[in-house]
């Protein structure tokens, strides 16, 4: 359920008509909705709330927009961070250090000296060398670094496999059969809290299946360290929970996580934390943008050239991904059309074939479920700028983005004098 509704034939941002922002602060531009995100957070939460012991980290890499994070943090969730830049964003927002988890798979010794002067909630370990880095350096300073051992279960979340984390030939974490000993090792490290475990398999799930075999081994693994004498009381399950792109797709809900979390994890007695990103996120956002021109092709179907491309929307191109298309005021009519981006590449294509709204040179038209890994992995490339980014709250609207004009990226260019 999103707040992207049609009202009297006219696609709505809330109880703002999508053209009033196009006429403001022109197109490509990314159109969120606050009630939209609040209502993504809250529905979450609830659907954890019977478990004794929870710690919601926003993964703020799916939309690290401030104002965003801001929505995130009024809610009462925290932030799953992957670079010292996102840890900044976090705290700009507002977001307590000690919510804030630090994961990802090459934390830089800067970033963990950032996160160790923070004084942030936790450092997920991705390896046993990162581990023993970590610890020199917080017992250096005489600090003590809350850590937890991210496991890599080899479970195959059935994703796309550039989004897949949880095999063995994946880059992340530390192999489960392996991991007792790396614990081991590390919890006797000074300037280390060693006090749970970690897994992520994967993003975009489709179904919960792969989720509870992770899960299930996780908990084996919580039961093995015990067993050896380990403190454990701390699991962070990590995100993935998919969403649909598709009109009419059917995805587990988060109350169907939760109940599923709720049964397998039955008697960890641990804290249970959890790394949404897009499930709270993704159909939370449009890109609107304005049709160029439509132009006949040898083969039938014609190109309809929209004023957005892969350097603003790079899912397509980069995960062959669907993103449902809709006219802004569709006129009843319908066309088969490919939908392009104005960039020189073949890549740059964000359907083909595909049944639409008719459309024409000047018409508005949204891609849905744009608010996840949408703005954030914008490029210039072609020289394009960066994409503005709006949030709508009832019938008005912020710019919380600016556009980012192509003079301002080449005014941070140099020719060196010998160029001269
Ligand atoms: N935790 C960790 C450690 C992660 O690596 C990720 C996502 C998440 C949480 C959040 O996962 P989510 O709940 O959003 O599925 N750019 C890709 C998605 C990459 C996801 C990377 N990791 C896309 O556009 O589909």
């Amino acid at each position: 359920m999103d707040h992207f509704d049609y009202k009297d034939g006219v696609l709505h941002a809330e109880d703002l008509p999508l053209s009033v922002i196009a006429d403001a602060v022109g197109t490509p531009v990314y159109v969120y909705s606050r009630a939209t995100l609040e209502r993504h957070a809250r529905v979450f939460k609830q659907a954890l709330a019977h478990l004794p012991r929870t710690h919601i980290a926003f993964a703020i890499k799916a939309n690290p927009n401030l104002a965003v994070l801001k929505v995130m943090s009024r809610e009462g969730l925290g932030a799953d961070v992957v670079s010292g830049g996102e840890l900044a964003r976090a705290l700009a927002a507002g977001i307590p250090a000690d919510d804030i988890v630090f994961s990802g798979v090459g934390k830089q010794t800067h970033e963990m000296v950032q996160g160790l002067d923070a004084g942030i909630g936790q450092f997920n370990i991705e390896s046993e060398e990162e581990g023993i880095e970590l610890a020199a350096l917080a017992a250096a300073r005489g600090q003590v670094a809350a850590c937890a051992l991210r496991v890599n279960p080899d479970v195959d979340a059935r994703t796309h496999e550039k989004i897949s984390t949880g095999k063995a030939e994946n880059k992340f974490g530390v192999p489960i059969d392996r991991a007792g000993g790396i614990y081991a090792r590390l919890a006797g490290l000074p300037g280390m809290n060693l006090r749970g475990v970690a897994v992520h398999i994967g993003s975009q799930l489709q179904d919960l299946q792969p989720l509870e075999d992770a899960f299930i081994k996780l908990g084996d693994l919580i039961a093995e360290l015990r067993a050896a004498g380990q403190t454990v009381t701390h699991a962070d399950l990590g995100g993935g929970l998919g969403v649909p792109y598709k009109a009419g797709e059917v995805f587990p809900s988060p109350a169907e996580y939760g109940a599923m979390v709720g049964r397998v994890c039955a008697g960890w007695d641990v804290t249970l934390q959890f790394e949404p990103g897009r499930v709270i996120c993704g159909n939370a956002g449009v890109l609107l943008t304005r049709v160029i021109r439509v132009k006949r092709s040898s083969n039938g179907a014609p190109f309809v050239i929209v004023d957005a491309a892969m350097n603003d929307l790079a899912r397509p191109a980069m995960y062959g991904a669907w993103h449902d298309f809709d006219a802004a005021v569709p006129n009843g009519s319908r066309m088969v059309a490919n939908i392009v981006g104005p960039i020189c590449e073949t890549g740059d294509t964000f359907a083909m074939g595909r049944d639409v709204d008719a459309l024409e040179a000047g018409d508005l038209a949204v891609f849905r479920t744009a608010g996840a890994y949408g703005a954030t992995m914008a490029s210039s490339y072609n020289s394009r700028g960066f994409v503005c980014e709006v949030m709508v709250d009832g019938d008005k609207f912020a710019v919380v983005a600016d556009r980012i004009l192509p003079e301002a990226i080449s005014a941070a260019e140099r020719v060196p004098d010998w160029l001269e």
